[in-house]
């Protein structure tokens, strides 16, 4: 299949495109560079270019006419959002219209989006099922909520078929060492965790031991990169096999607090790290965890690497080689 791959050069996407690649796809990857890096769009063509340019779009459209678009391309920072929520509607909603818009004018079907556990808010219940209510608590989450809606009124207005997919705490690195998270600035917990174990900062900071958890920390579900991106293409297969409209809640329905992390990259690693109390971070919710039941039922999606410890190890031998190419270079 022909599959344009916006927001490709970014953490998730990336992974995505050499997936496809390796399935066979004939991938192209459309991306502004604002926050990804053309280094990891690992083959297929790349194509640099903003969703806010329609001409743009239309260019790409005429020229590769795709059977179906992934888009990738959001911000991704709940506290940023907060302070500036004229850069996420702009980028997370109206852009994405524009890339909506085009699919509906070039007459191409099937949509992919990336969705997040962001659209529930706090949660009323755990583990959270595709049904809980959605109550978004700033705009990085209703930006998600809107585009969701949003597709309901394409399908029914234009025909164009989607699947959203409402990530947990994505997590992790393509096992082969070749691609790894990396956001400028960084604010994952794992990322975070291991620079600090490889000294590239003085600590991890624990945001808040006052949660009703066992151990007082927050719990999330972290889901490995390279699982998140084969529920995508099952999830397109099915698209284009059905024509049936879905939403799926993509975790492994298992939840680890934040100092169970921490434990496990020391574990993992061999190595210590510092570890300093802070206060608790501004909208977080005490837990998050999926219900992943319906992906499973209806999509046959199995995670491959369901285990902290695994989604840990991968993430740190990609940071390695990440960090070793970078001395390279430097030395060079
Ligand atoms: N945390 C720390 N110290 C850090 C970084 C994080 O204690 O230095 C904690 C956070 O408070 C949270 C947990 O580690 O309890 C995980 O935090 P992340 O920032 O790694 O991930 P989030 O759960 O905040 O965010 C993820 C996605 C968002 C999405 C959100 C859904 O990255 O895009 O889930 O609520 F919006």
């Amino acid at each position: 299949m022909k599959i344009l791959v916006v927001g490709g050069a970014g953490y998730i996407g990336s992974h995505m495109v050499k997936m496809l690649l390796e399935q066979g796809h004939a991938v192209k990857t459309f991306d502004n560079l604002s926050s990804g890096f053309q280094d990891a769009v690992l083959g297929g063509d790349f194509i640099r270019g903003d969703l806010a340019d329609q001409a743009k779009l239309d260019e790409v459209f005429d020229a590769h006419q795709p059977d179906a678009v992934m888009d990738f391309a959001s911000h991704i920072r709940v506290d940023e959002s907060v302070k500036h929520p004229d850069k996420y509607y702009f980028n997370n909603v109206s852009n994405t219209l524009n890339l909506l818009n085009a699919m509906v004018r070039h007459e191409v079907e099937y949509f992919i989006f990336s969705s997040s556990a962001a659209i529930f808010g706090e949660p009323e219940y755990v583990p959270i099922d595709q049904a809980h209510p959605k109550n978004p608590l700033n705009p990085y989450g209703r930006s998600k909520w809107m585009i969701e809606q949003i597709l309901e009124d394409y399908e029914r207005a234009y025909g164009l078929k989607s699947t959203c997919l409402r990530y947990f705490n994505a997590a992790g690195a393509d096992p082969s060492g070749l691609l790894s998270e990396r956001h400028e600035p960084e604010t994952h917990l794992i990322p975070l965790a291991l620079q600090a174990i490889s000294g590239k900062r003085g600590g991890i900071c624990v945001y808040g031991r006052d949660y009703d958890t066992p151990d007082g920390t927050c719990i999330r579900d972290y889901i490995h990169v390279v699982d998140l991106c084969a529920a995508h293409g099952m999830a397109l297969g099915r698209l284009m096999a059905t024509g049936l409209s879905r939403r799926y809640n993509l975790g492994n329905g298992q939840g680890y607090s934040v100092q169970e992390v921490i434990d496990a990259a020391k574990r993992v690693t061999g190595y210590k790290m510092k570890v300093i109390d802070g206060p608790r971070r501004p909208g977080d919710p005490a837990r998050l965890v999926a219900d992943p039941t319906p992906a499973r039922e209806e999509l046959g999606w199995v995670p491959a690497y369901p285990d902290l410890e695994t989604i840990i190890l991968h993430a740190w031998e990609s940071l390695g080689v990440r960090l070793l190419s970078e001395r390279k270079r430097r030395v060079a």
